[in-house]
C-alpha cells in the first residue's frame, strides 16, 4: 500500500521502530538526505451545503513525530478539519495523504488504522459497559488474536496511566478518566498519527496538567485542534491559525502564540501564560 518512488534518483530508506511497527522515511537524493513528509494535504476545499465552503484551499505538509496545534475562533474549520483527515467527510476537493496512504473511499479501513481520532466528546468514543471493552474493540474488531488484544489494552492503559480502572464501568468514570479512556481506544490501534479535537475541554487544572505530561509523552504525530491556546504552547512545537477556513499563518509556536496582533485580529488572545508577564 506504500507509495512507489517512481523518480529514478530517489532512494527510500526505511527506519523501523524497535517493535518494527512502522518506519520514518527519509528520501536520498545524491548526498542530501530530508526527511520525506508523513502528512500531505494539498489544496483541500470542503463545503457541507453546497456553496458554504467551511475549508478553502488548505495546504499543509508534516513530518513524523511532529505535534501540531490548530488554532482559530469558534467555527475557524478546526474540527471539520480533523474531521477530513480522518474520512467522515469524503466530498472534498484537493488530496490527503496521511502516514503516507493516500485517503480515498477503497483505504478507509487502512487509513483509520493509521489514524485515530479522539472525539472533543469522551461520550462520543465510549460505547461498551467498561474500559478493558471499549479499549479492546478496535483491536477485536481487526480479528486480532486474544493475547495480542490484551497487550495492546495493558499498553494503552499504562500510556494513559489508567491501568488500574481497566474493569471500571464506563458511566462511573470521571470527565478526565473518561478523556484518557478515550485516547486509550484510540492508542490500542497503535496509530502512526493521532487527531485530538479539543482535548483540554472541561478537565480542571490537574486534570489538564497530567493530560499534557501524557501526551508529550507520546511518540505519534499529533495534530491538536484546541482554543486553549496555553495547552497548545505546552504541547505543540508548530502551529496552524485557521480563519473562516483558511491557514492564516504556520510557523512554530512561539512566534504565533506570541504574536498578539496576529491573535487578536483573528478574535484569539494571548495565552495566559504570557498575558500575565
Ligand atoms: N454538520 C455540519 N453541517 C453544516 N455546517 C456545519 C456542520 N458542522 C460544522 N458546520 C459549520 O462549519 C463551520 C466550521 O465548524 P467547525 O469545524 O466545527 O469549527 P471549529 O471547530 O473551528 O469551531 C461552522 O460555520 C459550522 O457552523
Ligand atoms: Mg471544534
Amino acid at each position: 500500500m506504500r507509495k512507489t518512488q517512481k523518480t529514478a534518483f530517489f532512494i527510500v530508506i526505511c527506519a523501523y521502530r524497535a517493535d518494527g511497527s512502522s518506519c520514518d522515511y527519509f528520501i536520498q537524493k545524491g548526498n542530501q538526505t530530508m526527511s520525506k513528509n508523513f502528512i500531505e494535504i494539498n489544496a483541500l476545499t470542503f463545503a457541507y451545503e453546497k456553496n458554504t465552503p467551511v475549508l478553502n484551499n488548505i495546504s499543509f505538509h508534516a513530518h513524523n513525530h511532529e505535534t501540531i496545534g490548530i488554532v482559530g475562533a469558534n467555527g475557524a474549520g478546526k474540527s471539520t478539519l480533523l474531521k477530513l483527515l480522518v474520512g467522515l467527510e469524503l466530498t472534498y476537493q484537493g488530496s490527503i495523504t496521511m502516514a503516507d496512504i493516500d485517503l480515498n473511499r477503497a483505504n478507509l479501513s487502512l487509513i483509520r488504522q493509521k489514524t485515530g481520532y479522539v472525539f472533543q466528546d469522551s461520550n462520543s468514543q465510549l460505547f461498551m459497559s467498561n474500559v478493558y471493552e471499549d479499549v479492546a474493540f478496535a483491536p477485536r474488531n481487526y480479528q486480532l488474536p486474544q493475547a495480542e488484544i490484551d497487550a495492546r489494552v495493558n499498553t494503552a492503559l499504562e500510556q494513559v496511566h489508567l491501568s488500574d480502572l481497566k474493569d471500571r464501568q464506563i458511566y462511573k468514570l470521571s470527565g478526565g478518566e473518561k478523556k484518557l479512556a478515550a485516547i486509550a481506544t484510540v492508542l490500542s490501534m497503535k496509530p502512526d498519527i493521532m487527531l485530538m479535537d479539543e482535548p483540554s475541554a472541561a478537565l480542571d487544572p490537574k486534570k489538564r496538567r497530567n493530560l499534557i505530561h501524557i501526551l508529550n509523552a507520546l511518540p505519534q504525530t499529533k495534530l491538536i485542534a484546541s482554543h486553549d491556546l496555553d495547552f497548545i504552547l505546552d504541547t505543540c512545537s508548530r502551529v496552524l491559525l485557521l480563519s473562516h477556513g483558511e491557514i492564516i499563518a504556520d510557523d512554530t509556536a512561539e512566534k504565533i502564540l506570541l504574536d498578539k496582533t496576529l491573535l487578536e485580529e483573528n478574535n484569539l488572545e494571548l495565552p495566559l501564560s504570557y498575558s500575565r508577564k
